[in-house]
């Protein structure tokens, strides 16, 4: 595979149930994405979006097929190496934002960094840039039910960036929000791939968002198909990955398991600037939601 490939998955197949209740959510799917891209996934509900995207970011594994995340094989890690690889690479951004309730701001932003064993003083450095990044920095004490939904969604973004990932998986992440606030929500993942590089994979019905992405990869009952056999006029409650077992983030990052803690020194340092990646004009429309 090329260089620059971030994933490449072939020919992946997973089903749900057995015998008579056998359900073939996914039927042979081969996708690349290029570090630096914006990945759009569309399709109806249940046509496997977000079982695809749980395969590509190694929160689950395939029935058949394989995922290769920046040149590694997954089926060649161990569990811990794959939950090592996922902490290390990934950021998630879901529809419900599993924030821990009864914590604060800062903790929550910071969970990945806790599992990936840095160390706490530089955890709250970090925890902290990446709050004042995204203008969250005089929330940073209070618990995570306070805030508003644009505020939580935020709080997210900063959870799944603050290990600087290369790819946010994002499933829905304005699915809860309403239009104004999920525009702040939009700007902000495209003004980290566009600032950072950082590669955006979003699962999304909404056209619009999609459409903001370089490529839109069509899914219909389990299999790719060509942009124009989808008019995607379903616009059902998408229950993120209700039906899958490893679809919470939080969950997925405590799968991540203890890492050496000095691997990436960049956690330390300020590779992201500090400037703030809200656009100043839409601030106030996502805090006031
Ligand atoms: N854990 C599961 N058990 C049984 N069926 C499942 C499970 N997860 C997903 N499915 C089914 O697989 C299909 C694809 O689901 P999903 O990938 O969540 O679709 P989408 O994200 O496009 O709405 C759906 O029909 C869904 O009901
Ligand atoms: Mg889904």
């Amino acid at each position: 595979m090329s260089a620059d490939l971030v994933i490449d998955a072939r020919d992946l197949e997973k089903s749900y149930g057995s015998g008579s209740s056998r359900f073939d959510a996914l039927k042979g799917v081969s996708l690349q994405i290029a570090a630096g891209e914006t990945v759009a996934i569309v399709g109806k509900s249940g046509s496997g979006k977000s079982t695809l995207m749980h395969l590509l970011a190694l929160l689950d594994e395939p029935d058949e097929g394989t995922v290769q995340v920046a040149g590694k094989e997954a089926k060649a890690l161990s569990r811990r190496e794959i939950n090592e690889l996922r902490n290390k690479e990934f950021g998630f951004v879901f529809q419900q934002f599993f924030l821990t309730p009864n914590v604060s701001v800062l903790d929550n932003v910071i969970l990945p960094l806790k599992i990936a064993g840095i160390r706490n003083k530089q955890r709250r450095v970090r925890g902290m840039e990446v709050l004042n990044q995204l203008e969250l920095a005089d929330k940073a004490d209070k618990k995570a039910t306070t805030l508003s939904g644009g505020q939580k969604q935020r709080v997210v973004i900063g959870r799944a960036l603050v290990n600087n990932p290369r790819v946010i998986f994002a499933d829905e992440p304005t699915g809860n929000l309403d239009t104004a606030t999920g525009a702040v929500v939009e700007d902000i993942l495209f003004a980290l791939n566009r600032e950072q590089g950082i590669t955006l994979v979003i699962v999304t019905h909404d056209e619009d968002l999609a459409a903001r992405c370089d490529r839109q990869i069509y899914i219909r009952d389990g299999l790719i198909v060509p942009g124009g056999a989808i008019h995607s006029t379903d616009h059902t409650t998408d229950h993120v990955g209700s039906h899958t077992g490893a679809h919470n983030p939080t969950h997925a990052a405590a799968h991540t398991g203890a890492h050496s803690g000095t691997h990436n020194p960049s956690h330390a340092g300020a590779p992201t600037g500090a400037h703030a990646i809200i656009p100043a004009s839409t601030t106030s429309v996502g805090d006031a939601s």
